[in-house]
């Protein structure tokens, strides 16, 4: 071993030590310390492999099992010390390593920290999918929750956030749940692309030592249904490909976005001119000065995060896009904002959950904002495309019953009739029946619709797929 060796893994080549500088930039152990487990799993399996093949003998084995073990209970005890000068998660355990298994000198044998970061991170995601789907599961049920306890309770629905037409707040909120299952579908179809084992890609090119790829893949869990390991088939793509980084971090994009939506017909609903729900005193906050001020800071702050999921989304689009295979410094980079995108994510879909749970319907208010006669126009229309009207014509018809009631300051619903019938003699006296909340929301009885028994169905169907699995 040279004695001008300055540092313990990589040092053979150098006659200085990294200048204080270079050891700050380009340590990463500060945030990749949270893939320990998973690193250490890695080893495990090598190692278990290493010694299938014949590189190692059993004791070396042991010896490197039983090491594991020590540095894994420091670690999980706290007991440990990371040093920024080892670089990274990957030198600091093997740094550990050695120093209760000095067998442990083997452990690199065709292994590079490439593959190692790479199989570590798949590890990681799969996890990540797996808990992030849970939480949108619970957010879920807080959803059909609301739905159920609110389900006669009908509100305008909006577009250009104009009055358009009536719908009951269950069917608002099932819109959400159904981008919340697509939410989950990301991270399932994430949880899948994850699930391939790079370990074996060495530096860049594999290596000349006769390791078994598949015996390690199926050590660590990258397998199909059967049961069958699953690996990477090209080595320079499996140590420099990050597109999983990036989907993770889009599905938490998607799903942030979603979630602001969400916190923002929240925060909308709880302003005084709506006035239709009132948010939990847990979850909002005071005025330092107005006394009056309940704001809805948390929904606000899902609103404010799902900006920085979008753009951790960005970071890592930019950081890629113009690196040349393979492996490049610049893409220790690409843990931050993942391990950033799935925290507050996770954070978003806890509160979104217990806001929710919490949140009170101001059932009166609801119903004033939806006994505006005008939400039902279009109902209007299709009454007299009942008759025969042609529908451009009813539409042109409804659009003069509008402006009369704007002239003559009535509600449409209150025009009198003789007024009526001269702006179409095809509506007859009964036209007011359509003025029925009951009967608006009845017809709209087809799969997709807000008629309460279209809702009650589906929420009877998404209670069976998700309740407490
Ligand atoms: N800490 C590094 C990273 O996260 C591990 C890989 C280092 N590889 C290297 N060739 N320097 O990217």
């Amino acid at each position: 071993m040279s004695k001008n060796k300055q540092q313990a893994t990589w040092g053979g080549r150098f006659d200085n030590k990294p200048s204080d500088l270079m050891l700050q930039i380009g340590e990463s152990v500060s945030f990749d310390c949270r893939l320990a487990l998973y690193d250490i799993e890695c080893s495990r399996a090598h190692a278990s492999m290493l010694e299938k093949v014949g590189i190692l003998n059993e004791s070396e084995l042991k010896s490197i099992l039983a090491g594991l073990d020590t540095v894994e209970k420091a670690i999980e005890s706290q007991n440990f010390e990371w040093r920024s000068d080892l670089e990274d998660v990957h030198m600091n355990i093997e740094q550990a390593l050695v120093e209760v298994s000095p067998e442990a000198l083997k452990l690199h044998t065709a292994r590079s920290r490439n593959d190692q970061v790479a199989t570590d991170m798949r590890l990681w995601f799969k996890d990540a999918c797996v808990s992030v789907i849970a939480d949108i599961e619970s957010l879920v049920q807080s959803c059909l929750e609301f739905s159920e306890a609110n389900a006669e309770v009908i509100i305008p629905g909006y577009t250009h956030l104009q009055r358009a037409q009536p719908v009951p707040i269950a069917h608002h909120l099932l819109a959400y749940v159904e981008m919340l299952v697509r939410d989950m579908n990301r991270f399932s179809n994430v949880w899948d692309s994850a699930n391939i084992c790079p370990l074996g890609s060495g530096a860049i090119a594999g290596s000349t030592l006769p390791i078994d790829r598949l015996f390690v893949a199926e050590k660590l869990g990258f397998v199909d249904d059967e049961g069958c390991p699953i690996i990477t088939q090209n080595s320079m793509d499996a140590v420099s490909d990050r597109d999983l980084f990036i989907d993770f971090a889009n599905a938490c994009a998607v799903t942030g976005m979603h979630l602001s939506r969400l916190s923002e017909d929240f925060i909308l609903w709880s302003s005084s001119e709506f006035g239709f729900v009132r948010l939990p005193d847990a979850f909002t906050t005071g005025s330092s000065l107005m006394p009056q001020k309940k704001n809805p800071d948390g929904f606000e702050l899902i609103r404010g995060k799902s900006a920085r999921l979008i753009g951790n989304t960005q970071t890592l689009f930019s950081m890629m896009k113009g690196l040349p295979l393979t492996y490049n410094r610049d893409m220790q980079e690409d843990k931050m904002p993942v391990f950033d995108s799935y925290d507050q994510l996770t954070l978003m879909l806890k509160v979104a959950a217990a806001t929710l749970s919490d949140v009170t319907v101001n059932e009166s208010r609801c119903a004033k904002s939806v006994s505006d006669p005008l939400l039902l126009a279009t109902d209007v229309v299709d009454y007299l495309v009942l008759k025969g009207v042609p529908f451009r014509d009813a539409h042109h018809i409804v659009g003069a019953l509008v402006k009369l009631s704007e002239s003559l300051e009535l509600p449409l619903d209150e025009l009198p009739y003789d007024k009526v019938k001269v702006i179409d003699e095809r509506i007859d006296k009964n036209w007011l029946s359509v003025f029925s909340l009951e009967t608006a929301l009845k017809s709209r009885k087809q799969i997709g619709m807000p008629s309460m028994e279209q809702i009650a169905s589906q929420i009877s169907a998404l209670k069976g797929r998700f309740t407490n699995s």
